[in-house]
């Protein structure tokens, strides 16, 4: 970093840029922070010969990121090779298992012949020994032909874009097979769900076999991990408070510790300073809620369009953001009174603003806000994850939260 003992801030500018990926999973077993738990669950689930299993959690909580850490370890010594499909809406059983087979480049080892002649090492790719309108008794089959090499896992990342029941039912009955055959291989599936039900089609079947491993947001502790060793890598430090600000804004959300880490470090890095200050912070949110997900930020457009000046969408909306939810993410009308009142200084009852909150489930709302249960025991929450903070940071931005309100949220 250092040139001709001065520091090189352009080179560090492009340095954040890699360090801090929000549209990209981490792909570096260095910067990837927490999640111990989960990536136990899995390697046990590879190195137990007759385990599958399931990932599965909301957008954007690191599904992709820890599969790609699984791929790249070695599972107690032993050489794992590794093959990813990303699914698509339009994939039927052969083509998944075809792209498997694509991407699966398996060692072969032949032992030479004689004293003194060495083995010779090749690949194979198993492609092109899969019938067509294949089962999973011809997954078993190839599969049972190579796992003896080392140990297979293969991972079907975004399965839940593949939404015809009999494709994961043949997906579970695949893993029933390699699992009654004690098959060396490891199928890893990992998708959106909030349980492992809406993922795979007739699971029960295969319980006993599959390791199901869900993905919470991040502890305060991981998401401080990652903002550790972002800024290690950047040889960069930051105030304590700032840390913690940066912490509770995430909301557990590690893309948007990625996405306040870089613009909060380039805020910094532009005053050729090495060290994060409450100033970058104001700057980096600012230039962080411009990069957000284009559909985060259209959604939220419609929600609080109005036409009649003086209209409280945007408060009500903010104050659902603030609003105390339970563990699931819902809230309820009467957690939002609080937040409302402390945004607006004025006392609004419930009557007040429910149509509001009917109107944000609504299409002309862009449906920003699921609605469940009964009237007046209805409990609201948003459908993207990435809506709170950045609802949030948005009224923060505009002078609507002060940076008292924020490390609240
Ligand atoms: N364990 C982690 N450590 C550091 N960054 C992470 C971790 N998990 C996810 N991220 C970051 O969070 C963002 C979303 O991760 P991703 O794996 O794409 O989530 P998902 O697949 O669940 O949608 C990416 O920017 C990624 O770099
Ligand atoms: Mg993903």
């Amino acid at each position: 970093m250092f040139m001709n003992n001065k520091l090189d801030f352009e080179q560090l500018y492009a340095l954040a840029g890699s360090t801090f990926t929000p549209g990209t999973p981490v792909n570096d077993r260095d910067l990837f922070a927490g999640r111990i738990d989960q990536l136990r669950k899995v390697s046990d689930a590879v190195t137990q010969v007759g385990y599958h299993a399931v990932l599965f959690g909301d957008r954007g909580v690191g599904k992709t990121s820890l599969s790609n850490v699984m791929s790249a370890m070695q599972i107690a010594g032993r050489t794992l090779s590794t093959c990813k499909v990303t699914c698509d809406a339009g994939d039927n059983f052969e083509s998944l298992w075809r792209k498997a087979f694509q991407e699966l480049s398996v060692y072969t080892i032949e032992p030479g012949f004689g004293f003194g002649q060495a083995d010779r090492m090749g690949t194979t790719s198993l492609e092109f020994n899969l019938p067509d309108k294949s089962s999973p008794n011809d997954i078993k089959r190839l599969l049972a032909s190579i796992s003896s090499a080392s140990d297979i896992l293969i991972i079907f990342d975004e399965f839940d874009r593949i939404t015809t029941k009999s494709v994961t039912g043949l997906m579970a009955d695949t893993i029933k097979t390699l699992s009654d055959a004690a098959i060396k291989a490891t199928i890893l599936i990992v998708g959106v769900a909030e349980s492992v039900d809406s993922l795979i089609e007739n699971h029960a079947s295969v319980e006993r076999a599959l390791v199901q491993v869900a993905l919470p947001r991040m502890s305060k502790n991981e998401i401080g991990q990652i903002i550790d060793k972002g800024l290690t890598r950047l040889s960069m430090k930051i105030q304590a408070k700032s840390r913690l600000e940066l912490i509770s804004l995430s909301q557990g959300l590690p893309y948007v510790t990625h996405l306040l880490g870089l613009h909060v470090s380039r805020a910094a890095i532009d005053e050729e300073r090495l060290e994060i200050k409450e100033q970058d912070l104001d700057k980096g949110i600012k230039n962080a809620l411009e990069q957000w997900q284009q559909s985060v930020k259209a959604v939220h457009y419609k929600a609080v369009l109005s036409s009649q000046p003086g209209n409280i969408f945007q408060q009500v909306l903010l104050a659902c953001a603030m609003a105390e939810t339970d563990d699931f993410g819902y809230f309820t009308a009467t957690s939002v009174k609080s937040p409302l009142k402390a945004g607006s200084g004025k006392d609004y009852d419930i009557p007040s603003f429910a149509n509001h909150l009917k109107e944000f489930s609504e299409l002309k709302r862009g449906e920003i806000i699921e609605r469940v249960g009964q009237t007046r025991r209805f409990r609201y929450r948003f459908v993207s994850p990435l809506m709170r903070p950045y609802i949030v940071m948005k009224g923060f931005s505009d002078g609507l939260l002060s940076r008292e309100d924020l490390s609240l949220s």
